[in-house]
């Protein structure tokens, strides 16, 4: 087991940001977790694959707040959140970039940034975040909807910074985005991962993910069938990409 800045080691002591454990959701009477398990270590970048509708969304929207799991357990730093709504998730430090952005059409750049922004000394800010994404700076004044796909896609990962959250998740960011978009994306998530922030991707980008990532997981209808670090991921790339049909 590969771990970061921590002055003890073995399995028994590995320090979860979150745990999920035996999640069940769905959707009526759609049933679409069969007892989901994930761990996501603090400081790490942790990976969700899966091919297309398997729960990859569903579990975030779990473990975020916005659909309570029929049955199981989401931990957050030690403490049992399962069932919480949104705004105690994102108060527990989880900061989401959801799937299709959802940026507030009718606010400006500011305004969507203000929104949810929840200050922490040394932490991020408008200006901060104008600095690193210059690109925003200049559309400040625009509305939501008067932003490119590309740059409405920054503006969903800037609010999410400014919430300053000890866990930033990522469902399909750079889903649908021009070469350099995607590429500006990852950079920022790179450096992000650099200064020590817990981080999951949900991305179909396998080459991209193989640089950043140090845990995997694969969900199949609903379970994780395959988990690993990079070290397991390297050695069985062939194994795990037959899960997802590349
Ligand atoms: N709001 C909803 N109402 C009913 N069924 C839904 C809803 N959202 C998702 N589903 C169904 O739940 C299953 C899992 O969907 P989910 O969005 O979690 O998949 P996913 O792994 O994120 O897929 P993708 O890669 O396409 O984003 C799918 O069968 C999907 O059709
Ligand atoms: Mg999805």
């Amino acid at each position: 087991m590969r771990r970061r800045g921590s002055p003890i080691s073995g399995a028994a002591a590995m320090d979860n940001l979150v745990t999920i454990s035996g999640l069940h959701a769905g959707y009526g009477n759609a049933q679409v977790l069969f007892g989901v398990d994930l761990a996501l270590p603090r400081g790490q970048v942790s990976t969700l694959m899966g091919r297309n509708g398997m729960g990859k969304t569903t579990t975030i929207r779990c473990l975020m707040g916005l659909l309570p799991p029929t049955a199981g357990e989401v931990r957050i730093g030690g403490t049992d959140m399962t069932g919480a709504p949104p705004y105690t998730i994102a108060q527990a430090g989880l900061g989401l970039v959801p799937e299709g952005r959802h940026v507030f059409p009718s606010l400006s750049v500011s305004e969507n940034l203000r929104a949810t922004a929840r200050a922490v000394p040394g932490g991020w800010t408008e200006a901060r975040v104008f600095d690193a994404f210059p690109r925003l700076a200049q559309r400040r004044r625009n509305l939501g909807f008067q932003l490119s796909g590309g740059e409405q896609q920054m503006l969903a990962i800037a609010r999410a910074l400014m919430t300053n959250p000890d866990l930033l998740i990522l469902d399909e960011a750079t889903e649908g985005l021009a070469p350099l978009l995607r590429e500006e994306i990852w950079t920022m998530l790179f450096r992000l991962k650099q200064d020590g922030l817990s981080i999951l991707l949900v991305d179909k980008n396998l080459q991209e993910l193989s640089r950043i990532s140090d845990r995997y997981a694969v969900i199949e209808k609903g379970e994780i069938v395959w988990s690993g670090d990079s070290a397991d991921f390297d050695a069985q790339r062939a194994h795990v990409e037959s899960f997802l049909h590349l």
